[in-house]
């Protein structure tokens, strides 16, 4: 409970920083922690956390559906900043079970769940259990829907390994879209060439589509679902039962 109380804290403190304080801090705390990077905007952490130690470690989850453009930008991070990035796939059976059963398709008819269940949050549980900290470029202006609270730092306990502990920081998560974009264009950050075509916020290439004047970032993602349901599982904490 203590734990928990100082948890609140820290948190508040943290919320007066700026996300470079933040990730000098989270990378001071812990020897293990690696920035989950998506190949979309949250390219400024890579960019920030690059300044602070040369050597962060960057994972992306490869879905096997992302777009040619995206597959590209991780390929130009890589070599941009000159750095590891460990493309974690999903379990290849698994994947292959869900096809034969269902089709290619099957989450427009039965929603998205099961296959972000077996392409991203199965190796994404993987992944944290040889990490003690990550690091998300979640912000609270995503989605009204979802993540108008989340804190700075928290306690996962959803990706803990058994009896062990993990800690998600969310350094963006008190900044706006435009602050992002001010920061990659003046640092001359690269992004994603899809976001000259429409696209704001990406994910997989079936589930992702441009948005209009007018519309909500996370309008283009999951579209045929509703508001609040959108999160695949990486960041279910931020759905409310
Ligand atoms: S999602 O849950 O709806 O897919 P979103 O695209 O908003 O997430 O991204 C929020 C954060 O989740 C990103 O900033 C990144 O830290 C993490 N994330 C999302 N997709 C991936 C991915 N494919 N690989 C690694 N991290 C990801
Ligand atoms: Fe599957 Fe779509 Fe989830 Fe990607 S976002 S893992 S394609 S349901």
């Amino acid at each position: 409970m203590s734990q928990l109380l100082d948890l609140v804290d820290l948190d508040n403190a943290l919320q007066q920083q700026s996300p470079q304080e933040i990730l000098e801090f989270a990378i001071k705390q812990h020897g293990n922690i690696a920035i989950s990077f998506s190949g979309a905007e949250d390219v400024v952490l890579v960019d920030m956390a690059h300044k602070i130690d040369p050597d962060i470690e960057v994972f992306c989850l490869d879905t096997g559906r992302l777009h040619a453009e995206t597959y590209q930008f991780i390929e130009t991070v890589r070599n941009h900043y000159n750095i590891y990035i460990d493309v974690v796939s999903p379990d290849g059976q698994a994947v292959r079970e869900l096809v034969q059963e269902k089709g290619l398709f099957s989450f427009y008819q039965d929603n998205h769940q099961e296959c972000c269940g077996i392409r991203k949050i199965a190796p994404l549980r993987t992944k944290l259990h040889e990490l003690e900290a990550w690091i998300t470029g979640q912000r609270r202006d995503q989605s009204p829907g979802t993540r108008a609270q989340i804190p700075v730092i928290q306690d996962d306990r959803v990706f803990a390994r058994p009896n062990g502990s993990l800690t998600k920081y969310n350094p963006l998560a008190n900044w706006t879209s435009q602050q992002v974009w001010d920061y990659i264009r003046s640092n001359d950050v690269p992004y994603n060439a899809l976001h000259d075509r429409g696209f704001v916020s990406i994910g997989c290439e079936p589930c992702t589509r441009p948005i209009g004047p007018g519309q909500h970032e996370r309008e283009g993602r999951w579209w045929w679902e509703e508001a609040t349901k959108k999160e695949c599982g990486l960041h279910s904490t931020n759905i409310k039962s």
